[in-house]
């Protein structure tokens, strides 16, 4: 049936207020406008992103609405002025925006899109298309889009500058994981941080985003990684991927910095916030070297008062660095990042816990806030 220019009915998973599980739906999906593009969703992962809209405590969030930002599908159908992008084609949705024309696009110096307002968190962005009207409608009510992306659902509409091409002979219920958890942590290791050969480095969460930093860390030529979580489940695969130590906090007479710091003769070199939170900033923190210790800040807590630093520490050496996307640039990173793959630089696929159909998505919820799952892949 050609469907091009007409609404779509199809299933999504819709967050009507916080705190609630998600609710499969009949959504009516409108065409695309002018430089939009339709997409059916094949794999959409979740991350701990999606969940914090429906925290309790996260203000400013907007309902109802559709989450998900990690996944990949198939284009069904393009806007007018859409030249790049065709039916048929294999894509990715790109949160973290890239129009290619902006002056932080046109420099290598950031991933930053001016698309993206320097003042919002990233998860409450992007809520409207450009015209700040939605394509979703359910049940006769307009339903927001989430980071540009929208992914919990058979169809979304995607602007074009938030969306990458890739190759056709890639299995998209692996390479979904290419729209957040690895790129971002492979990423911070890779484009943010510049772990050097022969360096320390120490990784707090282990969730997927802290695995795809441990992943990078071994890939750079890391000699020591120190992998942390309080989820001590959570090691056995940490190892398998290359961390040569693993810590749980909870299970120490002493704070977790200060273990770090004797067992490298006075810091790592490298350390990555893959968890969010004060507590877990300024030990990540902490724990860096004076001189040169370099500390990256990935993860977000909600409803935390933010990291309060003693300037002694950054007049001894330490940088404390920020990343979202890991980074990359997505519309000229992404089909690297996934030839990399093709040719077994890493391995994504050991990011994928468990593969569920999409109208479980509220275990797959569940699975991620009882700490057992690092991505588990929706399929429709
Ligand atoms: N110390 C160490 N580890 C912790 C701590 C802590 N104080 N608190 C939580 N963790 C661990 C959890 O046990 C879990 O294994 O951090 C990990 C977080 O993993 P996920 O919940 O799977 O989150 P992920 O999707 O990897 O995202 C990581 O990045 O996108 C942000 O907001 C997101 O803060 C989140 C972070
Ligand atoms: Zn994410």
């Amino acid at each position: 049936m050609d469907t091009k220019g007409k609404v779509i009915k199809c299933k999504a998973a819709i967050a009507w207020e916080a705190n609630k599980p998600l609710s499969i739906e009949e959504v009516e999906v409108a065409p695309p406008k002018a430089h939009e593009i339709r997409i059916q969703i094949i794999a959409t992962a979740l991350c701990h992103s999606d969940a914090h809209i429906l925290h309790p405590k996260f203000v400013n969030a907007f309902f109802p609405v559709i989450l998900g930002h990690e996944a990949a599908g198939i284009v069904e159908s393009v806007g007018p002025g859409v030249t790049n992008f065709k039916p048929g084609d294999k894509v990715i949705p790109l949160y973290a925006p890239h129009c290619k024309k902006c002056k932080f696009c046109l420099s290598a110096r950031t991933n930053f899109c001016a698309k993206l307002s320097p003042f919002k968190n990233p998860i409450v962005d992007q809520e409207l298309m450009e015209d700040k009207t939605s394509r979703f409608t359910c049940k006769g009510k307009p339903v927001y889009h989430f980071m540009g992306t929208s992914t919990f659902t058979q169809y979304t509409v995607i602007s074009e500058t938030n969306l990458v091409k890739i190759d056709d002979d890639v299995n998209l219920e692996k390479v979904c994981l290419f729209g957040c958890a690895f790129s971002t942590g492979y990423g911070a290791v890779i484009n943010t941080a510049k772990v050097t050969p022969g360096s320390t480095c120490a990784i707090f969460g282990l969730g997927g985003v802290g695995i795809s930093v441990v992943v990078g860390c071994k890939l750079a030529g890391a000699s020591r990684i120190i992998a942390i979580d309080i989820n001590s489940e959570k090691f056995a695969k940490a190892k398998a991927l290359g961390a040569t130590d693993c810590l749980n906090p909870r299970d120490l007479q002493k704070p977790i910095q200060d273990v770090i710091i004797e067992m490298t003769n006075g810091g790592v070199d490298f350390s990555f916030d893959c968890a969010g939170g004060s507590e877990v900033m300024k030990a990540a923190l902490d724990c860096t070297t004076v001189g040169w210790g370099s500390c990256t800040l990935i993860g977000v807590a909600i409803g935390d008062p933010g990291l309060t630093v003693d300037p002694l520490e950054i007049l001894m050496g330490r940088t404390i660095n920020g990343t979202i996307f890991g980074g990359w640039k997505g519309k000229d990173s992404i089909p690297k990042l996934i030839a990399d793959y093709k040719n077994k630089k890493f391995n994504l696929d050991a990011l994928v816990t468990h593969t569920l159909p999409f109208n479980k998505i509220n275990e797959a919820f569940d699975l991620m806030y009882q700490g057992k799952s690092l991505r588990t892949v929706l399929t429709f």
